[in-house]
């Protein structure tokens, strides 16, 4: 039969306990959703500061739909680029320091694009292991060498530079092969932070340019919530391409490159990503301002923090295994794919929605309840939170002491 792999393909996933089934939202307040007619108090959005239901971005939304309608009509290099994407990106570009930035309809889209622009036979690229699929997918496919240093392991990087026999620019006259350093700011499944400043002094070191995925970063680090770049300083020729989301911390969809006059000028006519797909929607793109508007001020980001501080404090005194993660993201690895649904489902009747992160999202034996806070939850729903997870972890021996 035609294509039969498809259904086996199903088969076993579901046989080894990864098949993945989508649920319906069917409204959805602050961190409150509601599925199948019961309501549930979701850890599990990516919406960290509640900018989604924000007013300011809300309106901002209406207006935009006001005076452009709902889509921008096409694709940015023929009509579909306006005055309210621009004010975006030259925002971008001025908060970040940087010289220009562009935006994308995605992160996906835009780490696919860098990857599928920058490409090339001499094009080397290193990234962390544990970067988005959204890169790592791109950069396997891509034209060039493409090899992954152990997680946040900078001696294992330095080896990989070592074993391809790159030279720092001194002792070298001509390097033939250009090299990208990929991380990210803030690891999406573990919630740990890119070891940036190491980074970009190895980067500098060898020559090689040192991309940022920023996805978690955006909204939640930073003086004025313009992620980790802000928050470290890290200037242009640092961090040469730097990219962030507005799907999370941001409240929106979308995300953005920002760096060298010359990388977005090259991305405009290189990236087909950009070039050939309908631009954002322009009220996308003002609902965006708004939001990073809203948030200049860090009194959100100030909410989080107090909440990720109740949260920990709470798991370390009940003996919940949470890991180092200072940020939004709250892992507790169960190991095991069907012991985590499990957990999850548990979670889930006593009205807490927690999903459960199966391989091959995240690598294998690791399998996790990926807990996210938000400014939205309240003090209490964090009580509470930490209440259930103790009963349930106790019942499937994840927490064993009393
Ligand atoms: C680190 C990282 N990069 C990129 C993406 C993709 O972004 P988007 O959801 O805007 O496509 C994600 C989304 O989960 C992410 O976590």
């Amino acid at each position: 039969m035609a294509f039969a792999y498809l259904q086996a393909a199903l088969n076993a996933r579901k046989r080894e306990g990864l098949l993945r089934q989508r649920r319906i939202i069917d409204s959805s307040a602050g961190a409150m959703i509601e599925v199948d007619g019961q309501h549930f108090l979701s850890f599990s959005g990516n919406d960290y500061l509640g900018q989604r239901q924000d007013i300011a971005v809300m309106q901002a939304w209406v207006e935009g739909i006001s005076s452009y309608g709902v889509g921008s009509g096409a694709s940015p290099l023929v009509t579909g680029h306006t005055r309210a994407h621009q004010q975006l990106e030259e925002f971008l570009a001025s908060g970040l320091k940087r010289e220009a930035a562009l935006l994308f309809n995605s992160g996906f889209a835009a780490n696919q694009a860098i990857c599928q622009a920058l490409a090339n036979p001499n094009l080397c690229i290193l990234s962390d292991k544990l970067m988005h699929a959204s890169f790592v997918e791109a950069a396997k496919h891509c034209d060039g060498t493409y090899k992954r240093f152990r997680h946040n392991d900078i001696d294992h990087l330095t080896t990989l530079f070592a074993s391809s026999n790159r030279q720092a620019p001194q002792q070298s006259q001509a390097n033939i092969q250009d090299y990208l350093i990929a991380t990210e700011g803030v690891f999406s499944m573990d919630g740990d932070l890119g070891r940036l400043d190491e980074l970009h002094k190895v980067a500098q070191q060898y020559d090689a340019w040192l991309m940022v995925d920023d996805a978690h970063g955006m909204g939640v680090l930073g003086k004025t919530g313009l992620g980790s770049a802000e928050q470290l300083n890290l200037s242009q020729s640092q961090v040469p391409i730097l990219m962030g989301t507005f799907g999370k911390g941001i409240g929106t969809s979308g995300a953005f490159v920002a760096g060298s006059q010359v990388l977005i000028d090259y991305l405009v006519n290189f990236a087909k990503h950009y070039v050939y797909s309908t631009a954002m929607p322009p009220a996308m793109a003002m609902a965006t301002y708004a939001s990073f508007q809203s948030l200049a001020d860090g009194v959100k980001q100030q909410t989080l923090t107090q909440r990720i501080a109740q949260f920990r404090q709470l798991c370390l005194q009940t003996g919940v295994p949470i890991t180092d993660s200072q940020t939004a993201i709250q892992p507790i690895v169960i190991g095991d794919p069907v012991k985590c649904v499990k957990i999850s489902e548990d979670l889930k009747q006593l009205g807490l929605w927690v999903t459960a992160i199966r391989y091959p999202t995240v690598p294998k034996g690791t399998d996790r309840l990926r807990i996210t806070l938000s400014a939205s939850h309240k003090h209490t729903d964090i009580d509470a939170f930490v209440d259930a997870l103790v009963i349930v972890l106790k019942r499937y021996q994840v927490l064993t002491h009393d």
